[in-house]
């Protein structure tokens, strides 16, 4: 792959800031290294020289694991920081701690970090390339390019005129967010569904739709991406502030096998996980053949390889 053409950005901050053209050349990489990942090899040497650092400020299981599975599948060397435990903890500044990293010789961030916008401001401090692997309530590029992947793979490369529906907890969603942009530049018709306490005012300038009636979602999509309610990004940690009940949030939100059965077409269900069974999604649904929630995970390295080949090429 090595006439391979080049990213229009320097980092990976956000779908905003990436081009139709982006899309379409991490998706044609990643459907190569998917490629390689099915082999009894699963390794490439393509950034066998490189170092890159993962950041995780804020909790992560299957991101952090995907990123680091994607670094070592390109025979990158690999380092790992998670804040708790780290002289963070002593007052040092995000600009400090990461320039101590780079000073040891690294090449690329992975960054994830509970403050929206904490990466743009890292890229006018640092030279390397900057991936966000999640900001905050704002944007998880890399899980809309994965879960933008998995739709082409199962719905075919050209979504214009399909209905791609997002559920649930709009409001506190990194992953909506990303994926409404990443959908709409691919030319797909997006509608959120969900409370409206749980659904942002402005969200209409995007060019979706809006609505708070499930059923009838259900009857308008070809997919559905089922959100998680983030209880830890609402303020306060395990209380219900925005509806009255996670009973009656899932009686009017959760998705059941008999409420998918009023589609008469074979509907796309994903969930970018961490799932919560029994609330916005029943188990009997998770474990259908309707789901590409597995799909969607290994999907995820494949992409996340695309987007670190990618920006590796690309530095200056
Ligand atoms: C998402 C996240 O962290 O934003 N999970 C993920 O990255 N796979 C969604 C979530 O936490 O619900």
């Amino acid at each position: 792959m090595s006439d391979t053409p080049n990213l229009s950005t320097k980092n990976l901050l956000g779908i905003r800031g990436l081009t139709r053209d982006d899309i379409d050349l991490i998706h044609a990489t990643a459907k190569e290294f998917k490629d390689v990942l099915n082999r009894p090899i699963k390794k490439v040497p393509s950034l066998r020289d490189l170092t890159v650092a993962n950041l995780f400020f804020e909790n992560s299981t299957r991101t952090r694991l995907s990123f680091e599975l994607a670094e070592k599948r390109l025979s990158a060397d690999v380092v790992n920081f998670s804040a708790a435990g780290s002289s963070v903890k002593k007052g040092e500044t995000l600009v400090d701690t990461v320039n101590n990293i780079l000073a040891m010789k690294v090449d690329m961030v992975v960054m994830r970090h509970p403050h929206p916008g904490a990466h743009q401001f890292l890229a006018s401090k640092i030279d390397v390339p900057i991936v966000n692997a999640g900001d905050g309530t704002h944007e998880h590029p890399t899980q809309a390019l994965l879960d933008t992947f998995s739709l082409r793979q199962n719905l075919g490369d050209d979504l214009v005129g399909k209905n791609i529906a997002i559920v649930g907890d709009i409001q506190h969603s990194r992953v909506a967010l990303s994926n409404i942009l990443a959908l709409k530049l691919l030319g797909a018709n997006v509608r959120v569904c969900g409370p409206h306490t749980l659904i942002p005012r402005h969200l209409s300038q995007l060019g979706v739709e809006v609505s708070h009636d499930l059923d009838e979602t259900i009857r308008w999509a070809d997919s559905l991406n089922m959100l998680r309610i983030q209880l830890e990004r609402q303020g306060d940690t395990d209380a219900v502030r925005f509806f009255p009940s996670l009973r009656e949030y899932t009686m009017n939100y959760g998705l059941t096998l008999p409420r998918l059965a009023q589609a008469d077409k074979a509907l796309i269900i994903m969930h970018p996980g961490p799932i919560n069974r029994g609330v916005e999604i029943s188990s009997e649904v998770a474990d259908s053949k309707h789901a590409i929630i597995l799909d969607q995970v290994e999907n995820g390295v494949a992409v996340r390889m695309a987007v670190l080949y990618l920006l590796a090429q690309g530095r200056g």
